[in-house]
């Protein structure tokens, strides 16, 4: 099978397309027909071992201290069942599924465990559009409904609202009845009202935090703004969830919980079945759409981690493994 493999740490050009052998399944695995897959920023943050915020020693020996460990990126997926494992119950051969692999979706063949974040795609969607979601929106869904516990009425401040996690989280943020104000380039505002921000502001022309307004929730997919600006643009028991954090500010987000007023909360999302299906559920009320910016094929998998590295895509940049993957998945 062809899978984009990178053996050492680097830029995107470290990244070749090899044939590596076709996996199979384990008892309880399912071997998947990967039609589609996606480059996000975990995927260009692991080849290029760019973990912020002093986390580069963790994130070497979580991921291979001097080469990776796993040459196969490829966080999410999309495609079809080929093979069930002899214990596998709650699947079967033709299935359309998508979810989390975690790595090795780079490729055109994985197996995944049948108890892990793997579900059917939600009716309606192609291969591409189902393998925009799970990174980005299941984030989203985990910060904005355990960490930050949005209610309805309450007014949230999302911070790269046009990204791949900021996409979703304004969808997301709106569908539990917040007030929603998407900071993004004036290029996206558009796009981010028609997905139902209420506000938008362009961080080019405005400081987002400075502006007098105040927001019970002020989630920040970016970077660039830490907890001490953050504050003065929170309400008294205002919530700062940042997804990009450093060890300093961990301590900090632990130290601010003893002390009344505001606060940071960090965290780190993991992947669950039970989310994917909340996802489809949202998909099939018509409250979630997945955004692709941009279908490229494996073989420019380089290019689409320049354009991912860049910052300032739109939604999922998509790589269609098996071709016609915005088609119908059958055959
Ligand atoms: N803690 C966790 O468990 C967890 C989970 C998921 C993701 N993450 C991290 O969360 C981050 C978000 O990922 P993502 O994939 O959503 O990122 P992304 O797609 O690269 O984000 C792009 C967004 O950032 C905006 N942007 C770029 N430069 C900006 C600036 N200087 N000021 C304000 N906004 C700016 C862009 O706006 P314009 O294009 O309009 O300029 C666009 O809206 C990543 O670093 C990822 O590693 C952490």
């Amino acid at each position: 099978m062809k899978a984009a493999v990178y053996k050492t740490y680097g830029p995107a050009d470290v990244v070749r397309i090899e044939t590596r052998e076709k996996p199979g399944p384990a008892a309880t695995e399912l071997l998947v027909r990967v039609k589609a897959t996606t480059v996000t920023t975990a995927d260009w943050r692991l080849r290029a071992s760019a973990f912020p915020g002093g986390m580069w020693l963790p994130g070497r020996l979580m991921t291979g201290l001097f080469k990776p460990r796993n040459q196969v990126l490829g966080v999410e997926f999309a495609g079809v069942v080929e093979e069930t494992g002899a214990q596998v119950t709650g699947f079967h051969l033709g299935d359309r599924v998508f979810g989390f692999a975690g790595h090795g979706a780079h490729a055109e063949y994985l197996t995944i465990d049948e108890t892990a974040a793997v579900a059917p795609i939600p009716a309606g969607l192609d291969a591409a559009e189902a393998t925009a979601l799970p990174f980005g929106a299941v984030s989203a869904l985990v910060f904005l409904r355990d960490t930050a516990r949005i209610k309805p009425g309450q007014d949230a401040l999302i911070i790269g609202a046009s990204g791949n996690v900021g996409i979703y989280a304004v969808q997301i943020a709106k569908a539990m009845g917040a007030t929603v104000t998407a900071v993004a380039s004036a290029g996206n505002h558009a796009m981010l009202r028609e997905l139902g921000a209420d506000e938008v502001i362009d961080y080019r022309a405005e400081d987002p935090v400075s502006g007098g307004r105040r927001y019970d929730v002020i989630f920040e997919t970016v970077g660039v703004i830490k907890f001490g600006a953050a504050r003065k643009a929170l309400k008294n028991n205002g919530l700062f969830v940042p997804l990009n954090f450093s060890i300093l500010d961990a301590l900090q987000g632990l130290w601010s919980q003893f002390r009344g007023g505001r606060k940071m909360l960090i965290s780190v999302n993991g992947d669950k079945r039970e989310d994917l299906d909340s996802l489809a559920e949202m998909i099939t009320a018509g409250t979630l759409k997945p955004v692709i910016d941009t279908v490229l094929p494996l073989e420019r998998i380089r290019d689409a981690y320049r354009y991912v590295e860049g910052r300032h895509r739109k939604g999922s940049v998509v790589i269609e493994v098996a071709k016609r993957a915005k088609l119908a998945l059958a055959g």
